[in-house]
């Protein structure tokens, strides 16, 4: 294993499973001391094992995050590296139960169900989407961009996205939060490479992690045909997309997009 991120100080946001637990265990084993920050700060914690920490925190919130970035700043002595991985689909009771169980008789052959969400999505689960996935991509970019200004030593922070993004397949919110976080990416690539921080996105494509655990399984076998690979990526295969931008080999990569999705999209 290259060691890329040698004595690199890396912040994973939603590492406590899935994407980014694959993503902390890799930039770890590339020579970074990571601090994963999760809703669950325990599962969080027990990831990896000293000398990298585990944080309690949810993104979504201004308090939170900053006193986790503190933490971190307190505890690891600053902040080189931020991936914002932290991210959440639609929920059934955010009023998109009619979408699910739509998708999954579409898949099934059902070629007059409808697969609504317009109609019934929430006002609180369009907004619990967003503000997990869009603006906690945003409060933690913040966090560690204050760090990392005063540290005078550029960075790197690497946004996941989604194929979502760009194919507009999936919950609505969920769609239009990744599609920002991509808007996201460019507009701060462009604010920050006076500073040498370099802002870069993977949009992976579906991923088999406990995200896609509640989905009939006639729907994620529709998901697998639809890409040219026909299945679903391995955490590890996005994380490895990740520690490429996150690291030296990618010094002259900022603004752009890596995909990960086995073919199912090109742009
Ligand atoms: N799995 C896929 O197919 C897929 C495809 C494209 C993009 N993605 C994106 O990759 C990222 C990781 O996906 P995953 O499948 O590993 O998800 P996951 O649901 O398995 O894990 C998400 C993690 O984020 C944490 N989290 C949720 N809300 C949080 C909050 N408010 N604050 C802090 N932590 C929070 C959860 O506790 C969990 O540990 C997400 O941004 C997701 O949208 C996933």
């Amino acid at each position: 294993m290259e060691m890329r991120l040698d004595g690199k100080r890396a912040v994973v946001t939603g590492g406590a499973q899935g994407i980014g637990a694959a993503i902390a265990r890799r930039l770890a084993a590339e020579g970074a001391t990571v601090a994963i920050l999760d809703l669950a700060g325990d599962k969080a914690e027990a990831v990896l094992g000293a000398p990298h920490i585990g944080v309690a925190c949810d993104v979504s919130c201004s308090e939170s995050v900053d006193a986790a970035f503190a933490e971190v700043a307190r505890r690891l002595g600053g902040v080189d590296v931020l991936v914002n991985n932290a991210g959440i689909g639609s929920a059934p009771d955010d009023g998109m139960s009619e979408y699910y169980a739509g998708q999954a008789a579409q898949a099934a052959g059902d070629k007059s169900a409808h697969a609504d969400q317009t109609i019934h999505c929430t006002d609180q689960g369009w907004s619990r989407v967003l503000a997990v996935t869009l603006d906690g991509t945003f409060r933690c970019s913040r966090a560690a961009v204050r760090i990392m200004a005063a540290q005078g030593g550029g960075g790197s922070i690497v946004n996941i996205g989604s194929t979502a993004a760009l194919a507009g397949n999936g919950p609505v919110p969920y769609v239009t939060a990744k599609a920002a976080v991509l808007g996201l990416t460019r507009a701060m690539a462009r604010e920050l490479a006076p500073r040498g921080i370099r802002v870069n996105a993977v949009n992976p494509g579906a991923t088999e992690t406990p995200i896609y655990a509640p989905l009939p399984q006639e729907v994620k076998d529709a998901v697998a045909a639809d890409s040219l690979l026909k299945r679903l990526a391995s955490p590890d295969e996005v994380a490895g997309a990740v520690a490429f931008l996150a690291g030296t080999d990618a010094s002259f990569a900022t603004g752009s997009t890596v995909n990960v999705n086995g073919g199912a999209w090109f742009s």
